[in-house]
């Protein structure tokens, strides 16, 4: 499978699948106490690397919550930001004065996150706050509160437990740095 000794790839864990799964469970447990009633309450999932995370919690929550999926890509096949966001999908429901909860894998340039937040204002709803479960630990080039951060990591490319490289990685349950063979 990695036959191209140029494109081998080594990981380096930095969170393993407990911890991520204890972290889940904290960050369950702020927003259940956060939110009163969840009748409301509009979960919007960015895909694809938040999908995992947000299956997790979302089981974790234990309530009935309605999640819709948007489509955020940032990156094309490539490890830099482009800077630019093209948002697939849309919300099957109006937002007018409901609750939103964004959920979103990691904020490290904060582009997405910041225009998703535009994105979604336009819609109306009440409130929007914003779920993430990884901080980088870079400065940003767009400053946005999160309301229920989960872990930082160090300003390297990660993958595992949904966050890709190339559509690669999704599927380890871990989270570890991506690191060339020989670097
Ligand atoms: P932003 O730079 O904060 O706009 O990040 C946008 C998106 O890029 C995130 O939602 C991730 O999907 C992806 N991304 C950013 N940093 C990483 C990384 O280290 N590994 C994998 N995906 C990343
Ligand atoms: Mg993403």
């Amino acid at each position: 499978m990695k036959s191209n000794p140029q494109q081998q790839q080594a990981h380096h864990v930095l969170y393993t699948q407990s911890q991520i799964h204890d972290c889940v469970s904290q960050l369950a447990g702020q927003i259940r106490t956060a939110y009163t009633s969840f009748d409301d309450l509009v979960v919007i999932v960015l895909l694809m690397g938040a999908k995992r995370f947000a299956d997790d919690l979302l089981a974790a929550l234990g309530q009935p919550v309605s999640a819709e999926y948007l489509r955020a890509k940032s990156y094309h096949d490539s490890h830099q930001s482009s800077g630019t966001v093209h948002v697939e999908g849309h919300v099957h429901q109006p937002l007018r004065g409901k609750r939103v909860l964004l959920i979103d894998d990691i904020y490290d340039t904060g582009i997405t996150l910041k225009f998703m937040l535009d994105y979604l204002r336009q819609f109306q709803p009440a409130e929007i706050k914003t779920c993430v479960l990884l901080e980088k630990q870079c400065p940003h080039h767009e400053t946005v509160a999160i309301d229920f951060l989960g872990l930082p990591v160090p300003d390297v490319f990660v993958v595992g437990y949904g966050l890709d490289y190339r559509e690669q990685y999704r599927e380890l349950p871990f989270i570890a740095e991506l690191t060339l063979d020989g670097n």
